[in-house]
């Protein structure tokens, strides 16, 4: 197929202009909607003591004036109070939700009404985001919030997944090679919709547009887990175009958030989806790295009997060392109630496990994407008219296989899919809590100001903050739980080979 014609009054099927200049897009701009918001940013702001302290360390300062963020990163409330930190701190942000169904859309509404502002007289940030988005209006967002009023774009991006870093490779290496693959190339829904808004792009902006774009960009810093194994990908190819720094791999952010995070609302959101009794069910978190076990913990403390399958023989071993059976999906796929997806890898559910399920199984991924679950191959059933969808409520489907004979009455069984497969803390519950995200957000403020103010000392590499910032981060957070942290003497700090101020490890231990 050739490149596809330019559509420059709208995207796909959007109904929205290409790049539109609009000031925002939310769900639901009103009055009651900002001030639910509002009254929960301020709630927020109270529970995100490594943010607040920040904004008073700072205060007046502006360590971030001249910097153009743009974020993508799930629109909650949470990420409101980390928006409106980095505008305190001087920076100019835009805002998108790295995922179709994560936005709580009054967070939303309140980050673009502003702290000073009303829903008739907005003065916050551009927000481009709502709940439920379809596959091309999220790219359609990211687009948005990728180009300033005056045509010009971010000098850093805060990113989560790594989408917002990808648009901006992926355009720029094909303005280099000269084409665009077709748009009927694509081997999934998803990435029909970039290259078709790649298309687009060269059609109403020429190309150079990515060229100058990525040129201006210093860096990003990247929230999780799945994101920066994309960086490291491109540091090895040679293909990074600007520094990274690696958020995730601060202890404070995947030794909290991806941990205790996931134990908090792992369960809020399978509670809030289906309002079934855990305790006692037979559960299967695929995975045992840090989302694994903070999903274990979760399940585990209502009561759930919960086995792990793992590929690493270490990760296997410390379930085995807390009493959890390891075991194989293939092999034991009829036995459990509840699956969850935490890998960070693809096709660990496929649409034969499905068919073996149990009836009313509940299948869920918590991993940044949706492929985890062959999503896509349950669909071919649908069309195929082998399995029934059927929406219980948004996020919430059953699939009733129609050829089965382990349900009711010896006729098809059915399943729950949740969030469509995708990372079901964030579609079917608010995401982890303020206080986690606070650890977290407080390590996206310091890399923000650390590549504002240095990012060319690194060069096109990935770097983890240094571990004397991640104990800032966790010494923050301790007057909130009213801890007394032990002050080293310096003949004790002699002895044990490390400075009374810290850093208190060595870089190789791993906590
Ligand atoms: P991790 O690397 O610590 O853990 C993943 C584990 O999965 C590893 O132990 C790995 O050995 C195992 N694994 C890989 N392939 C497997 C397979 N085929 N079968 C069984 N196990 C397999 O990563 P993590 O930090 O736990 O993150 C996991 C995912 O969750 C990532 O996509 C990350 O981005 C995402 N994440 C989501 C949230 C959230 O709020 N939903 C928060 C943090 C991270
Ligand atoms: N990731 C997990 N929980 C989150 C939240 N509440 N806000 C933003 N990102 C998140």
């Amino acid at each position: 197929m050739p490149a596809t014609a330019a559509k420059e009054e709208t995207f796909m099927d959007t109904g929205l202009p290409l790049s539109a200049g609009l000031p925002h897009r939310v769900a639901d701009l009103s009055a009651d909607t900002v001030r639910f918001g509002r009254k929960e940013l301020d709630l927020a702001l109270v529970e995100m003591p490594g943010l607040d302290s920040l904004r008073q360390e700072y205060a007046g300062k502006k360590p971030l004036a001249g910097a153009k963020i743009m974020g993508s990163l799930h629109m909650t409330i949470q990420t409101g109070v980390l928006i409106e930190t980095l505008v305190e701190l001087g920076a100019d942000v835009r805002w998108v939700s790295c995922n179709i169904f994560s936005t709580q859309d009054h967070a939303a509404a309140a980050t673009v009404a502003g702290p000073d502002g009303t829903a008739d007289a907005p003065k916050g940030i551009p927000v481009y985001a709502w709940k439920g988005e379809t596959l091309p209006e999220y790219w359609w967002c990211t687009l948005q919030a990728l180009i300033w009023p005056d045509g010009s774009g971010p000098n850093l991006i805060l990113d989560d997944g790594g989408d917002a870093t990808l648009i901006v490779h992926l355009g720029r290496e094909y303005e280099e090679s000269g084409t665009i693959p077709a748009v009927d190339t694509a081997d999934s829904e998803e990435f029909r919709c970039i290259l078709q808004l790649l298309h687009d792009v060269r059609a109403a902006k020429g190309d150079k547009f990515w060229h100058e774009m990525a040129s201006s960009i210093r860096g990003v810093s990247e929230e999780t887990t799945t994101g920066v194994h994309r960086l490291y990908e491109r540091v090895r190819e040679g293909s990074l175009l600007f520094p990274a720094i690696n958020v995730n791999d601060s202890v404070t952010k995947s030794k909290f958030d991806n941990i205790y995070g996931c134990r908090h609302s792992l369960v809020d959101a399978i509670m809030r989806a289906t309002d079934v009794l855990i305790a006692g069910k037979k559960a299967l978190v695929c995975g045992f790295g840090d989302v694994g076990k903070g999903s274990v913990q979760s399940l585990a403390g209502q009561s759930a009997r919960v086995s792990v399958s793992e590929i690493d023989p270490i990760c296997a071993l410390q379930a085995c060392m807390l009493g959890i059976d390891v075991v194989r999906i293939d092999e034991s796929v009829g036995d459990f109630d509840i699956f969850v997806t935490t890998t960070g890898n693809r096709s660990i559910i496929s649409v034969e496990h499905m068919k073996r399920m149990k009836h009313n199984a509940i299948v869920c991924n918590i991993g940044h994407f949706d492929n985890e679950i062959d999503i896509a191959d349950l669909e071919e059933l649908v069309k195929k008219g082998e399995v029934e969808k059927i929406e219980i409520k948004p996020q919430v489907h059953e699939f009733k296989f129609k050829n089965t004979t382990h349900g009711p009455n010896g006729g098809g069984h059915s399943i729950l899919i949740l969030a469509e497969g995708r990372l079901v803390n964030l579609g079917c519950a608010t995401g982890h809590p303020s206080f986690v995200m606070s650890a977290s957000f407080t390590n996206q403020v310091m890399a923000q100001i650390e590549l504002h103010k240095n990012a060319e000392t690194y060069g096109k590499t990935v770097t983890v903050l240094p571990k004397q910032l991640d104990e800032k981060v966790a010494r923050l957070h301790l007057d909130k739980f009213g801890a007394k942290l032990t002050e080293l003497r310096p003949d004790q700090a002699e002895y044990i080979g490390v400075t009374v101020e810290g850093p208190y490890k060595a870089e190789q231990y791993r906590y």
